[in-house]
């Protein structure tokens, strides 16, 4: 297996039109963990979903963490890196465009470190109860790409206030950040999977739209 590679699984899409999603589980899940909502929000569409390389008491994540709510900033960067390498390397195995990522806890953590550090590899990201993956993240050009932030009032894992410092970073980069808190915890519930669903509604109407004028 290269550096890059990821135990991970691919679903082919049967609409081409549709935007293919990376789908990046949350701290003790795997690869599998995120397919039947990504299916049901984008049902046409190919989905990406790698399972996260470090192990914590053999709990898959995506990066190391020192406590809860403490990253390892270098291994975010260095992980963050070879994920971006993996969507790099699989959309060329595939055949597949840049996919939107759709991470939830950790997976949706070490989306946006890649948004802040790899935006090349994305063309969007939903981002379920997201925190700041990194304290010293400078703004990048995020050109407009679009990201759903979706945060739990009652979460007791990510403060309000550092969602909507992410948020915030995000939309001084130049993202067009839609952030929403649901009367919810850490857990996700049915009205992520309407919200994400009709988000990506919109934007495959404003990416269908873009492609007629
Ligand atoms: C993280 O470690 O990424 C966050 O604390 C979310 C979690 O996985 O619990």
């Amino acid at each position: 297996m290269s550096a890059a590679a990821f135990i991970h699984r691919f679903e082919a899409g049967t609409g081409p039109e549709a935007t293919p999603l990376l789908l990046l589980h949350g701290t003790g899940g795997n690869e599998s963990d995120l397919l039947p909502l990504g299916r049901a929000v984008a049902p046409d569409a190919a989905l990406l979903a790698p399972r996260g390389k470090v192990l914590e008491h053999g709990m898959p994540r995506f990066f190391r963490r020192l406590a809860e709510g403490v990253f390892d900033e270098d291994d975010v960067r260095r992980r963050a890196d070879e994920l971006a390498d993996f969507v790099e390397n699989a959309r060329t195995r595939y055949g597949v465009g840049a996919p939107v990522a759709l991470g939830y806890s950790n997976g949706a953590n070490i989306a946006a470190a890649m948004l802040l550090l790899r935006p090349e590899v994305l063309s969007g990201a939903i981002l379920l109860r997201a925190m700041m993956p990194l304290t010293a993240a400078a703004p990048v050009d995020l050109a407009a790409k679009p990201v759903l932030i979706l945060s739990g009032a009652q979460d007791p894992i990510v403060p309000a206030e550092n969602a909507a410092r992410l948020a915030d970073l995000l939309r001084a980069s130049g993202a067009a950040v839609e952030h929403r808190t649901l009367p919810v915890g850490h857990g996700l519930s049915n009205a992520d999977a309407t919200m994400v669903q009709q988000w990506l509604r919109k934007l495959t109407a404003r990416i269908d739209k873009t492609a007629v004028a």
